[in-house]
């Protein structure tokens, strides 16, 4: 009777002690399951000449370093479990930014103003048969003109690849806000 308890109770006891000695634990947890509060990530780094994060892809993400906070145990880029002390590297994060593909918002609206009569502007964004129907009748007889730059200076129309307009630092950045059927709205009180 007695035997038949002490293995148990024993194999617990050097569990233990390897544990305390190691620091490791046999977690199965991801460092990229962590909850909010468990880990700091890195700001994106901006590119200058484009105002956007460097390395942003084509559906709007980018990856940021992460790292896991002091006493934090999980699996990391390597997949082995360790402790982390906040500042080493632990997952990569999606966040989002601008996608841009060189296309300037300015040089779309001064072509718009000046050169749009001739469609340029559209060539330009890579509309070609909206900017041929516009070079042969004058821009619509200047009110396609006139249309297009309201739909360009108020960023309507974008370039034709789905990216970003590339703007200044001190630019006329918009963002959009919308409202759709997910969008929370508490009811008034009454
Ligand atoms: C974005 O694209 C990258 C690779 O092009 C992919 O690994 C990632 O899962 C994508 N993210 C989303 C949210 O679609």
């Amino acid at each position: 009777m007695k035997s038949e308890h002490s293995v148990p109770i024993v194999l617990l006891f050097v569990m233990s002690l390897f544990h305390e000695v190691t620091g490791r634990t046999s977690t199965t947890l991801r460092c990229d399951s962590l909850l909010l509060g468990q880990y700091t990530c890195r700001e994106p780094e901006i590119d200058v000449e484009t105002q956007s994060a460097k390395g942003c892809r084509e559906n709007r993400t980018v990856l940021v370093p992460c790292m896991p906070a002091e006493e934090i145990n999980c699996i990391g880029l390597d997949g082995q479990a360790m402790t982390y002390n906040g500042t080493i590297v632990g997952f990569m994060k999606e966040m989002p930014c601008r996608w841009t593909n060189g296309y300037s918002f300015e040089t779309s609206l001064l072509l718009s103003i000046f050169l749009g009569m001739f469609g340029i502007d559209r060539f330009y964004l890579g509309y070609p048969a909206i900017g041929l129907l516009k070079f042969s009748t004058l821009g619509f007889f200047f009110l396609g003109q006139l249309v297009d730059i309201i739909l360009i200076a108020t960023q309507v129309v974008t370039p034709s690849d789905g990216s970003d307009y590339v703007i200044d630092y001190y630019g006329a950045g918009l963002t959009k806000i919308i409202m759709d059927q997910f969008t929370f709205v508490k009811p008034p009180e009454s």
